[in-house]
């Protein structure tokens, strides 16, 4: 390893903060040095749409560390500054202000940036994206101001934020283009769950609709126009539709893109000396034999230690079975494992799905795939186990609660 080799990370939020983290755990004593354009130091996002927004949770507990670790690890945290350039073969990157970064080894944790709704009005005033800690507190204020909201998009954003207006007391129209909630992640068959959840909130949830405009009333947003002419008054109207990962860097620099930065096992880049982690990175995973960009806190956790260690010449490989969680009303849920959108023929219900106490497992070929505990708990390397086993289940042991899920692989 060369000690004096200058190691950079561009991104400095959760993927970005672990990344300098282990390297520095790994021994290396090089320079660090982690750039952000957000002038927060690196915090999760998780918070954002639950307990910070519900306001049960500190700011200071969003942190990824304390303000004086940075210094402590001799990491060179530069925050407010933008990346603009990447010259691989120069081995540097530029910063907004002209100046240059060498690099011996660079890491992109761009992450992504919410898509903006494509309407007319979108950018009225009042018209509200979740991504960034200044975004929540504004929703948290406009919750307290506010009677009624129109929330475009029942995906992750748009049910957390959904159910967070509900606990402040806030009327709330959900306006999805798809027919469920959820649906290209779940499928009809569980998805139905959360249409039920939110419905049995007193949330007004429109499933199939188009929107077709953002009205004004004295300069700001006052509702929603439907494309069959419908209007949903509303006092502020909050998106979430979904993000594009933050690759610009790397397709100016001539790397490969598709659907983010495209990576191998290793998370290194098509230049090998440009890794990507995070929200940003499509990777390829051995488990799931495919490229996959996973947009959630578990992988932009975990993928950075991979990176680092690859960063440094180790022989690793990121193959941690995709992971993620929610949190809505009473229901808390954590999700393993992947399936594309009608990637699975089956749906198994193991307990009560009516009662949302339950194991729902997506299996293809009578593999299992992936599997959802909802409000059960001290179950997932459990079916983190199934998933990787790869193995036909005996259908009839999964769906029932008594029989441990160490006997239901067949073979
Ligand atoms: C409100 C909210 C709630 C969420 N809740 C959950 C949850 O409950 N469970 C779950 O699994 N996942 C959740 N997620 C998803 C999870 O937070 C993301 O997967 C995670 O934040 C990705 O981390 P990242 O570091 O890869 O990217 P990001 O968090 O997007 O960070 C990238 C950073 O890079 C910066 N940047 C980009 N380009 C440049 C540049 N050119 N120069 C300098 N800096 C740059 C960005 O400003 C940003 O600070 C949630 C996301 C949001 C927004
Ligand atoms: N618990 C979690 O894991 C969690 C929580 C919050 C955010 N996140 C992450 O944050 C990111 C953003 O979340 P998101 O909810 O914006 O994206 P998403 O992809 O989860 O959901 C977007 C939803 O918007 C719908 N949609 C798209 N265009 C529409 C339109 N014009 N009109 C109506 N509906 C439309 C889609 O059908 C989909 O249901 C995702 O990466 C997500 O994984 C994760």
């Amino acid at each position: 390893m060369n000690q004096n080799a200058a190691y950079v990370i561009v991104g400095a939020s959760l993927a970005g903060a672990k990344a300098a983290e282990e390297l520095r755990a790994a021994g290396f004593d090089g320079p660090v040095t982690l750039i952000g354009n957000e002038t927060e130091r690196p915090y999760e996002r998780p918070p954002l749409s639950k307990s910070y927004l519900l306001g049960t949770a500190e700011r200071e507990s969003i942190y990824v560390h304390s303000p004086g670790w940075y210094g402590e690890h001799e990491v060179d945290l530069r925050l407010g500054t933008t990346v603009t350039g990447l010259d691989p073969s120069a081995h540097d990157i530029t910063l907004a202000d002209g100046s240059r970064v060498g690099y011996a080894k660079l890491l992109l944790t761009t992450g992504a940036s919410p898509r903006r709704l494509q309407v007319p009005g979108a950018d009225l005033p009042g018209v509200l994206y979740l991504r960034r800690v200044a975004d929540s507190e504004q929703l948290k204020s406009t919750f307290q101001a506010t009677s009624r909201v129109a929330v475009i998009g029942a995906g992750w954003i748009g049910l957390e934020t959904t159910a967070a207006a509900r606990a402040a007391g806030v009327e709330v129209t959900l306006l999805e283009a798809a027919d469920l909630p959820l649906l290209r992640v779940l499928g009809p068959e569980v998805a139905q769950v959360f249409a039920e959840l939110h419905r049995e909130h007193g949330v007004d949830s429109r499933y199939g609709v188009q929107v077709a405009e953002i009205t004004a009333s004295n300069g700001r947003a006052s509702g929603v126009l439907l494309a069959d002419g419908t209007h949903v008054a509303a006092d502020a109207v909050i998106v979430g539709v979904g993000i594009t990962p933050n690759a610009q860097l790397a397709e100016a620099a001539g790397l490969e893109v598709r659907n983010g930065i495209v990576v191998d096992s290793q998370l290194r880049s098509s230049d090998p000396d440009v890794f990507a982690a995070g929200d940003v990175a499509n990777a390829f995973h051995p488990l799931l034999g495919t490229h996959v960009r996973v947009e959630h806190w578990a992988n932009a956790l975990n993928q950075p230690q991979t990176a680092a260690r690859a960063m440094l010449g180790q022989d690793v490989a990121y193959d941690r079975v995709p992971y993620f969680y929610t949190d809505q009303y009473d229901l808390g849920m954590e999700y393993s494992g992947y399936v594309e959108p009608g990637g699975y023929d089956q749906v198994v219900f193991r307990g009560d799905a009516e009662q949302r106490e339950f194991v729902a497992f997506w299996l293809r070929g009578g593999r299992v795939l992936a599997g959802m505990n909802v409000n059960v708990w001290d179950v997932n390397d459990a079916v983190q186990d199934l998933v990787r086993a790869g193995q036909p289940a005996d259908v009839g042991k999964l769906a029932d609660p008594a029989v441990p899920f160490e006997e239901v692989v067949t073979t």
